[in-house]
């Protein structure tokens, strides 16, 4: 669901022409609609509605300060994987108590970071990291609460790049064998066990791979209780998918809470679950300019003035993002390839497509671009960052300009011998 829509062949987000924002903010530009963020959101707390819970955003997808707000006001917690997104999350107001802290490659000063925040749990996922917490905590005086991030071995079914459930994936503790980390973290003098986590990969489109994975989280909860070990929190992760294209039909946060809810009744935990991109991804479009049209040797190149640069999931994933005129003119359908200005052949945002031949000079409109788009952009080539626009209702308001030429050299130092 989203709220970009054709008024008179017109491309709105939600009530303001996206041509108007346009014209204030230039291009490559991206925005997110107020509405369809809370929609979103919203949909995940009815599901799980009656069951305790908390829904842990998964900042990676889109950590905008403003987004993180909107959802911070509407009850939603947050999914850390640095120092970085802790501090935004703490900047955006969610409070601690909502916020765990996930990654295979925490730093001492990290973790010393988020010890201080006292945020809800670590999600660990080593013995060494173990260790680390266990370190750090006692320095400080404190007990870390953790959960474990078990691996269940479950294929997710989706881009290999994005799925993190297998054994032969870098992510979480095997599950069997994770009754003995339990048993070491149950010895350390300053840990905490509080709960048990897993992730088992993103853009999932099936309910199946979520069920079968808790089942054998649960079944291992179990055995943990026989050996004195309770868990208050089970950490679900994030993963369910979005539609990209008219096509797919991914299932809705409520199919997922009707195939989760009854395997999880008779289990006393307290869920949490960290969407990412079931959230903000369809709640954001990235906008772009055609520059030029170029003859190729079959097809057309449309080259548009974003690049992988802002937009990578196309060049690594070879994802499919819809992309639609602004101002619908029903013209002849060509076989383009959608290309950005940078100087690699892999800088596209969409291949052997077939869409309306543009003009130059005109919109189009890269759908299902509000995650792990601007998280992902680079000022790879030396080009700026863009701008982003939350619009809600009428209005329309910038919460990120656009780079300047001067933050291309921030932070730089230039060494005496090399001045003048
Ligand atoms: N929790 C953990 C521990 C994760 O690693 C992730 C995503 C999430 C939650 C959120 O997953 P979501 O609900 O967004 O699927 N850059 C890739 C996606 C990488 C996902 C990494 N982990 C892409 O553009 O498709």
């Amino acid at each position: 669901m989203h709220n970009f829509t054709y008024k008179n062949r017109e491309l709105y987000a939600e009530e303001v022409p996206v041509k108007k924002i346009i014209e204030k903010t230039g291009t490559p530009l991206y925005i997110y609609s107020h509405k369809t963020l809370l929609t979103h959101l919203n949909a995940y707390r009815e599901a799980f509605d009656g069951y305790p819970h908390i829904i842990c955003f998964a900042l990676k997808a889109n950590p905008n300060t403003s987004i993180l707000r909107i959802l911070s006001k509407a009850g939603s917690g947050a999914d850390v994987v640095s120092g970085g997104e802790l501090f935004l999350a703490k900047k955006s107001g969610i409070p601690s108590q909502k916020i765990v802290y996930a990654g295979v490659g925490k730093t001492e000063e990290e973790i010393a970071y988020a010890l201080k925040n006292r945020i809800l749990m670590f999600n660990v996922e080593s013995s060494d990291e173990l260790m680390a917490i266990n370190k750090v905590a006692g320095r400080l005086k404190v007990k870390a609460p953790i959960a474990l991030r078990v691996n269940p071995d479950i294929d997710a079914k989706t881009h290999p790049y994005i799925s993190t459930g297998l054994k032969k994936h870098k992510f979480g503790i095997p599950i069997d064998e994770a009754l003995e980390h339990y048993k070491l973290a149950s010895r350390l003098p300053n840990i905490k066990i509080l709960g048990i986590h897993k992730h088992i990969g993103s853009q999932i489109t099936k309910t199946t791979p979520f069920v079968d994975a808790l089942k054998k989280v649960l079944a291992f909860t179990d055995e943990l209780k026989s050996l004195g070990i309770t868990i208050e929190y089970l950490d679900m992760g994030g993963g369910l998918g979005i539609s990209y294209s008219e096509e797919d039909e991914p299932p809705h946060p409520r199919d997922l809470a009707r195939a989760v809810l009854p395997i999880l009744k008779k289990h006393k935990v307290t869920l949490i679950i960290e969407p990412g991109r079931s959230i903000t991804g369809n709640a954001g479009i990235l906008v772009t300019k055609v520059l030029y049209l170029k003859k190729g040797h079959d097809k057309e190149f449309v080259i548009v003035d974003a690049g992988m640069n802002d937009l990578i999931r196309p060049s690594i994933y070879g994802a499919y993002h819809n992309i639609i005129p602004v101002l619908k003119k029903n013209r002849n359908k060509v076989l383009s390839d959608i290309v950005g200005p940078i100087c690699e052949s892999g800088d596209f945002l969409a291949k052997d497509r077939k869409i309306e031949r543009p003009s130059q000079g005109e919109l189009l409109a890269v759908m299902g671009a509000g995650a792990y788009g601007f998280s992902m952009s680079s000022n790879y080539n030396a080009r700026r960052r863009a701008a982003e626009v939350l619009v809600k209702g009428k209005e329309f308001f910038v919460i990120r300009e656009r780079q300047t030429y001067n933050d291309l050299v921030r932070g730089e130092k230039v060494p005496d011998f090399l001045k003048g």
